[in-house]
């Protein structure tokens, strides 16, 4: 797809050369980045390595508590919405679905991947029949979806993925599918921190496929400036409302005045 001559991105500034870290990214922060992907973006990687990456992922999500953080966080933006539909993008294992299902007694959720095996593989869980789930595969730049279809999307650790014309896309589109876009992704620490977690990591990485697309996932983490102009490029009327720690997972709202 042509992310950048796409009507939502086309007068925006080009961000297709921007940094990670913004468009003022330090040097140092300018070299903690890569452009090598993650094994859950490599179409010559393993297919048991994958999903052992999408199952280190629930089991994190799980263990540390983010998977009920983020559960909250969603449902605190749809508070005041009777019987909300929520849109899943990315949901590789659909954890944070099944949160949803079982803390909100009418939410209807769709859940989607751009993998067909992770769609494949939710759909053959409890989700798969769930009265109140639909489970398919779905792009998350390129939506098929109608205006205002759902009242929430949600995109979890899942941005960085993406370059970043692709990543104003998913914010022009779920802004354009949802009312309210919810992105929680990594957080870019300032550099010399970060240059220290990912010494952390380092020695694991050719070890672990988990820690592997850790280290990568830490160097393409994109910064909240980077954040901003990326809501700048999906398009000249979408706010976006930034929260988020250091160390902790970024939580950004994007909306359409
Ligand atoms: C690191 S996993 C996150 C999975 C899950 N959301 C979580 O929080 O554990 C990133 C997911 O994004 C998906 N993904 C990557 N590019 C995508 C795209 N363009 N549209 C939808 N999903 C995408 C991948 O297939 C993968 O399942």
């Amino acid at each position: 797809m042509d992310y950048v001559n796409t009507p939502a991105v086309q007068s925006a500034p080009d961000i297709t050369s921007m940094p990670r870290g913004g468009p003022r990214a330090s040097c140092l922060d300018r070299l903690l980045e890569t452009d090598r992907q993650e094994y859950l973006d490599r179409e010559d990687a393993d297919e048991r390595v994958k999903r052992s990456v999408i199952r280190a992922l629930q089991w994190s999500g799980e263990t540390f508590g983010h998977q009920n953080r983020f559960a909250e966080i969603a449902l605190a933006e749809i508070a005041d919405v009777a019987d909300p539909t929520i849109l899943e993008l990315g949901a590789g294992h659909g954890g944070l679905s099944r949160t949803l299902l079982d803390w909100h007694p009418t939410a209807q959720l769709t859940i989607t991947d751009i993998a067909s095996a992770s769609v494949a593989a939710i759909a053959a869980t409890d989700l798969g029949t769930h009265p109140r789930a639909t489970v398919r595969q779905m792009d998350a730049t390129a939506l098929d979806a109608a205006d205002g279809e759902f009242d929430l999307a949600v995109f979890v650790l899942s941005l960085h993925h993406l370059p970043p014309a692709a990543a104003a896309r998913v914010i022009a589109e779920g802004t354009r599918a949802a009312d309210k876009l919810l992105i929680i992704d990594l957080p870019r620490p300032p550099a010399p921190l970060h240059l220290l977690r990912l010494a952390t990591m380092l020695p694991w990485a050719p070890l672990v496929p988990f820690v592997h697309d850790g280290v990568i996932s830490s160097l393409r983490a994109y910064s909240p400036s980077a954040l901003r102009a990326l809501a700048a490029a999906a398009g000249p009327d979408i706010d976006i409302d930034l929260r988020g720690g250091m160390f902790s997972p970024q939580v950004a709202v994007a909306t359409r005045r």
